[in-house]
Parts: C-alpha cells; sequence; structure tokens
C-alpha cells in the first residue's frame, strides 16, 4: 500500500497531447496533485484547466537536462517529492532508416528515449527514500513488430524506452518503486488520424481483430491501474494494448 507518509503527487509528461490528458484526468481523480508538463504553453494551461485545480502546468522541454532539473527541484521546493511518473511524450516519424536523417535520428531519440532517462534519474533518488513510486513509461507496439507503420528512429526509441524500463526495474524493484511500460497501438489521436492517410487506416482497420482504434481512455486505464497500490507486485512488465494485433 501507499505509505501514509507518501505524498500523492504526479508528473505527467506530453500533458497537453490526447493520452496525457486522459491520464491526469484519471490521476486528479484518484486525489493526486498532477503536474502537467509538455512544450506548448498555450495548449497545456487550456488543458491543465480542464482538469481542475489540482493541476498544474509545467511548461519544459523535456529533453533539455537543465529545464528537467530545474522542473523537478521546483515541485519538489514547493508541494513534495514526485511518487509518480508517467513519461508519455513523445515524438512520432514514419520516416524509414534511409530518409532518416541524423538530425532526425537526434530529434526523435532525444526526446522520446533522453526525456525519460532525465526524469527518472532526476525522481528516482526520492523514490528509493520514501520507499514507494511508480514510473510508467509510454512505449508502443512498433518496438516489438520493427514499426508496421512507424519508422525506424521512433521504433528504435520506443525498443530504447522498453529496455529503460526493465533496466529501472531491475534497479529499483527492493526499494517499493515499480517501472513498468504500455505498448499500445493506434490510439485516436492525431499520430493516427492526420499522420496516417485514409488508405493507411483502412488497410489497419481491416487487420485489427478488434476492428477499431484504441479509445485514448483505454491507454489511460492501464496507467492508472500500474500506478495503484494494488498493482505493487509488477515491475519491469509492458503490458500490450492493441487490439489482437500483435500477439506475444
Ligand atoms: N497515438 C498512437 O497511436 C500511439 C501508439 C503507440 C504509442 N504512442 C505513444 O503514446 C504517447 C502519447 O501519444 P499521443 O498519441 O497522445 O500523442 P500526442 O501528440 O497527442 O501527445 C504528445 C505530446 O508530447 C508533447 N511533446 C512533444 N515533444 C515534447 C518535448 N520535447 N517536451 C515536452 N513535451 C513534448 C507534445 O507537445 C504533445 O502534447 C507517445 O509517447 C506516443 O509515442 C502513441
Amino acid at each position: 500500500m501507499l505509505p501514509t507518509d507518501t505524498q500523492k503527487i504526479a508528473l505527467v509528461t506530453g500533458a497537453a497531447g490526447v493520452t496525457g490528458l486522459e491520464i491526469c484526468k484519471f490521476l486528479a481523480e484518484d486525489g493526486y496533485t498532477v503536474f502537467m508538463a509538455d512544450i506548448v504553453r498555450e495548449e497545456l494551461e487550456r488543458k491543465c484547466l480542464s482538469v481542475g485545480a489540482n493541476a498544474h502546468p509545467v511548461v519544459i522541454d523535456i529533453s533539455n537536462p537543465a529545464q528537467v532539473v530545474e522542473a523537478c527541484r521546483n515541485i519538489k521546493n514547493e508541494y513534495g517529492s514526485i511518487s509518480v511518473l508517467v513519461n508519455n511524450a513523445g515524438i512520432l516519424s514514419n520516416n524509414k532508416v534511409i530518409e532518416t536523417s541524423l538530425e532526425e535520428w537526434r530529434r526523435i531519440l532525444s526526446v522520446n528515449l533522453d526525456g525519460a532517462y532525465l526524469l527518472s534519474r532526476q525522481c528516482l533518488a526520492d523514490m528509493k527514500t520514501m520507499r514507494w513510486g511508480r514510473i510508467v513509461n509510454m512505449c508502443s507496439m512498433a518496438m516489438k513488430t520493427g514499426g508496421l507503420t512507424a519508422g525506424t528512429a521512433y521504433t528504435t526509441s520506443k525498443g530504447g524506452l522498453g529496455a529503460l524500463t526493465f533496466s529501472l526495474a531491475r534497479e529499483f524493484a527492493s526499494f517499493g518503486v515499480t517501472v513498468n511500460g504500455i505498448s499500445p497501438a493506434y490510439i485516436k489521436t492525431p499520430m493516427v488520424t492526420e499522420l496516417l492517410s485514409r488508405e493507411q487506416q483502412s488497410r489497419l482497420l481491416e487487420q485489427i481483430p478488434v476492428g477499431r482504434f484504441c479509445e485514448p481512455a483505454e491507454v489511460a486505464n492501464v496507467v492508472r491501474f500500474l500506478i495503484s497500490p494494488l498493482s505493487g507486485f509488477i515491475t519491469g512488465e509492458i503490458i500490450d494494448i492493441n487490439g489482437g494485433l500483435h500477439m506475444d
């Protein structure tokens, strides 16, 4: 169970995005003070208001080490230690390797992988001291399938995020800290509705056994479960949520 002296303070990245917002709503409902981190100020502030009084905007670029350190320090000084971290922010590229420039490769890895590493590094020392903590990393089915529509840099970044999940889970398991991942596919967000052509979307719908795309709340609900005190024996797990498209 959550130790009585551990505060319910959560940091969610990519919180102005579709999935991030749903996660923040659940956390606020569950009594967390939610720090909503994103790079887009106006949209973040608007979404933050929609979550309620227990939500606070944190405008940062998660790939920037100094911004990450400062944001986490400010939260700790004003509110207390972060006990839940959801590394949800991510950027997509559908370019395959030959079309992927080194610049693009580095940009994708710096947000999708460095960001999660920087934030985890910032939060884990306090989680270890509190002997309770939860980290959830938003991976992707792409890491298991080689990327059906996703590009090489994105697929690699999510594979790295999966390996980071395993590494942190093993290191911190004996301190009451769990580190898990979620591996979604084709959530109803702009990554699907805007970045894939109508033809690609129709072809995918024919292939997904449940015959539809994933609702953002369905992903957020898995996060909600993974951070709950009852999931304390699950760590180093990456939960698939893909409508049966990939089974392993
Ligand atoms: N949409 C899907 O089908 C799908 C499938 C598998 C995995 N995912 C993963 O789920 C997560 C959420 O995806 P979504 O579809 O809700 O995306 P989204 O584009 O709606 O949200 C992503 C958010 O991340 C923010 N962001 C981007 N770069 C940032 C940075 N440097 N610093 C801080 N914030 C930054 C964006 O501003 C955006 O608000 C991502 O990690 C994505 O890779 C999505």
